[in-house]
């Protein structure tokens, strides 16, 4: 697969102009970046707030051939290329939070949304889109969210050119997408779960507590308590300790 990205200075959401593309028949590999969104969509029907020019807003197009329940896991392998293409770029305290935000220093430093459409029992189209926070500072965020957001600019000093950084994350993730095809979702887990920064930590989601043990092979949480485990699809993980 090859990414055909386009660049616009300001739209609702990058999200919105790939799902348009999609509706009308277009093919995987479409890509979005906007240097401004009004309406930035995040996971669990939050809001996603970029301030403009600073921050990478990027979606694009999958028709994955996987079985729907397996339309996580390309969640999952964004947020692992999203750490990788940070490692690459010098930062070197990075994790992963069930399911796909990235955290630099224990913060978040960018986060993964995947809206799929379904239909006949398959996977019509899966829209990946990617918030990174590259050259913000603190300031730049509403204030609720300086406590627990980062940023590239603030962890390392250095400032990421967009366009750049969005190339080598598409790139980074075209092959792993292919290898996706081609031998299965074993090394995605894999990846994810040595980045993962929780394993073994005492979290709550969704308000049950347990011990995040694992992901199983859909990339589900498993959370152990009294011995009796949980399997949790979707939600917000919350640290309570570390082991
Ligand atoms: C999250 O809640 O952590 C996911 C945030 C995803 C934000 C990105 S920015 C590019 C794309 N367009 C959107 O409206 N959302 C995603």
């Amino acid at each position: 697969m090859n990414f055909d990205l386009k660049i616009y200075d300001k739209v609702t959401s990058t999200q919105d102009v790939i799902e348009r593309s999609a509706k009308s028949g277009a093919p995987e590999g479409i890509a979005a970046l906007a240097f401004a969104q009004e309406q930035g969509r995040g996971r669990l029907g939050r809001s996603w707030v970029s301030p403009a020019g600073k921050n990478l807003a990027l979606s694009f197009l999958l028709r994955p051939h996987c079985a729907p329940d397996k339309a996580a896991l390309l969640g999952l392998l964004t947020a692992v290329t999203v750490c990788e293409t940070l490692q690459e770029l010098g930062l070197t305290d990075i994790g992963l939070k069930w399911p796909n935000d990235v955290l630099a220093s224990s913060r978040k430093i960018a986060g993964v949304l995947s809206e799929a459409s379904l239909s006949g029992g398959h996977i019509d189209y899966l829209i990946v889109g990617i918030g990174l926070n590259l050259n913000t500072v603190l300031e730049d965020f509403p204030i609720e969210l300086r406590d627990i957001v980062t940023s590239y600019a603030r962890e390392t000093g250095r400032r990421a050119d967009l366009r750049a950084t969005a190339k080598s994350l598409l790139n980074r993730f075209e092959a792993d997408y292919d290898r996706f095809a081609t031998d299965g979702a074993d090394f995605i887990i894999a990846k994810w779960k040595k980045l993962w920064a929780h394993r073994d930590c005492k979290v709550a989601v969704n308000k049950i507590e347990g011990i995040a043990k694992t992901i199983d092979d859909s990339g589900a949480l498993i959370l152990e308590e009294n011995g009796r485990r949980t399997r949790i699809t979707a939600g917000e993980v919350k640290l309570i300790d570390h082991p």
